[in-house]
């Protein structure tokens, strides 16, 4: 889909507009918005509200054809629910129905006027942001590897949205942002959806020095023997029973000024997690290809801001290996020194995220960063707690992690990929004491997805650090299986948050 922005001719105003297709709102209370009034001339539109053709409920939808003295084709009326406020919520059902209107019109391109800066407490870059995405998720096919594509060749290609004047540079803008948000996505949505045989680290390494080319980030891959001198002795004890060849994908754009402290993104990476040696269960494994989420929600932020050119510096750091168990594996009850020197006793193998993150987290000390992000299918316990709805979100409790939390949470509840924070206390962390090693990496079940995040706090200790557990929102299972794309929205928005506060944060 091409999305582009037309100013409405003062003269002739959306009666002139030359189109396949025009949308205009309508609402719950049988009122038109303006649009659809000016559009309104022989009281079509009044009189398909009245006969109750269409509700006006939010996400109904009327097709009206050759309508007299409209230059456009045909008039899709959209239901936005009431009049007086349209809630966030209303607006994303009427973004979503008309996301599928549109694939299933005969039109080829389509003109929208809706009201877009009357969604309670939110902008028009919000709403056409919201459009963007709803569409682009409409279309988007899991299909690269099917031999029979499905033929899609009706719908809409071309998408305009219609705008005064005054706020057309704006509006531009908004769509530019939406569009390299949805193309993050989509990347971070193919990734996941790849098969561990097709996406294994050395793929993503590829994809990392793709986007490298493409946008001119700085890349460094690091193999094995480099991650041997590196003593990261803890990522290296999960790879060693795969065939696969571990990588370690540093990827830098340094957009904002020299001597400002990057933000550091960090994202987990495992290709396939079997478990290893405490093998998971077979029903659903499957699903265990999507463990490398974390890295392709980094891969997929790189795109957006580099498609972006966003004004900052920031750093993705992607430990990725496969969890397999064999004859050279680790064993529960073996002992590994991790980068930062503190040795841990691995009494199950399948807690293997954290053991390849803490020397991912460790390496990152060396960017003096403002902020360090990981995100990570970390816990099925983060499952339970939060469910599919919100990613959870874990930091240290004081004055700077309060910051960086309330930044997240609101990046998060802009875009709709939202995160729920959970607690780091020293309590928890009391879990982890192994008998033998400076601490174990599991702490039984009670509050798996905080010990998981305790752990990974005892090697933050350098800098300001949040974690996403994404286990629940990276993907959905069942008939509609796939990746989401999140939390790239949330990251992306974070950054460029960041971005507009400009000023250079000093390294914590
Ligand atoms: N990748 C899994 C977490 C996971 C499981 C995410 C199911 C989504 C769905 C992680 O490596 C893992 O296996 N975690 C264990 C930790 C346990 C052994 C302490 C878990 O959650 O069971
Ligand atoms: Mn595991
Ligand atoms: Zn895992």
């Amino acid at each position: 889909m091409d999305f582009s922005i037309k100013t409405i001719d003062a003269k002739t105003g959306t009666t002139g507009i030359k189109t396949d297709c025009i949308v205009v709102g309508v609402f719950e209370n049988k009122k038109l918005s303006q649009a659809a009034r000016e559009l309104d001339r022989k009281g079509d539109i009044a009189a398909a509200l009245k006969s109750g053709d269409i509700s006006g409920k939010p996400g109904s939808t009327l097709l009206l054809r050759n309508t007299d003295g409209i230059a456009s084709e045909r008039i899709l009326l959209l239901g936005m629910g009431n009049e007086e406020t349209i809630s966030e919520k209303n607006f994303l059902s009427a973004a979503q129905a008309l996301a599928r209107s549109l694939a299933g019109l005969g039109a080829k391109d389509a003109t929208l006027a809706l009201p877009l800066d009357s969604v309670n407490k939110r902008d028009a870059a919000w709403a056409i942001r919201s459009i963007i995405l709803a569409i682009r998720d409409n279309a988007y096919r899991p299909d690269t590897l099917k031999s029979q594509k499905d033929a899609n060749s009706n719908g809409v290609r071309k998408l305009a949205f219609a705008t005064g004047t005054t706020d057309s540079a704006a509006a531009k803008n908004a769509v530019a942002q939406a569009v390299a948000l949805a193309n993050g996505m989509e990347l971070t949505k193919d990734l996941g959806n790849l098969p561990s045989n097709v996406c294994t680290p050395t793929y993503l390494a590829n994809t990392a020095k793709k986007l490298a080319k493409d946008y001119k980030f700085g890349i460094e891959v690091l193999d094995r023997r480099q991650l041997e001198a590196l003593k990261m002795g803890s990522f290296l004890s999960v790879t060693k029973g795969s065939e696969e060849p571990p990588k370690f994908i540093i990827l830098k754009h340094m957009g904002g000024k020299t001597k400002d402290a990057p933000v550091v993104l960090v994202g987990k990476g495992i290709t396939f997690d079997t478990g290893g040696i405490s093998l998971k269960p077979g029903a659903n494994m499957d699903e265990m290809k999507y463990d490398m989420c974390g890295a392709a929600s980094v891969l997929g932020t790189f795109r957006a801001i580099g498609e972006m050119g966003l004004k900052l510096n920031v750093i993705g750091i992607v430990p990725s290996c496969e969890n397999m168990p064999s004859g050279r594996a680790s064993k529960p009850g073996d002992i590994v020194t991790s980068m930062s020197g503190q040795t841990i006793e691995i009494l199950n193998t399948d807690a293997e995220g954290r053991l390849i993150l803490c020397d991912a987290l460790t390496y990152a000390e060396r960017f003096k960063p403002a902020a360090v992000v990981d995100i990570a299918t970390l816990t099925g316990a983060c499952v339970t707690a939060l469910g599919h709805h919100n990613t959870g979100l874990f930091t240290r409790h004081d004055d700077a992690h309060d910051e960086l939390a309330d930044e997240l949470l609101a990046a998060g509840k802009a875009t709709g990929d939202t995160a729920w924070r959970m607690p780091i206390e020293d309590s928890y962390q009391e879990q982890l004491k192994s008998n033998f090693a400076d601490m174990a990496n599991i702490g039984g079940p009670p509050g798996g997805s905080i010990t998981a995040a305790c752990f990974l706090e005892r090697f933050t200790r350098k800098y300001t650090w949040a974690h996403l557990d994404i286990a629940g929102t990276a993907w959905k299972s069942g008939a509609a299986k796939g990746a989401t794309g999140r939390p790239v929205p949330l990251l992306t928005t974070f950054l460029l948050n960041r971005a507009q506060a400009g000023s250079g944060r000093k390294a914590a």
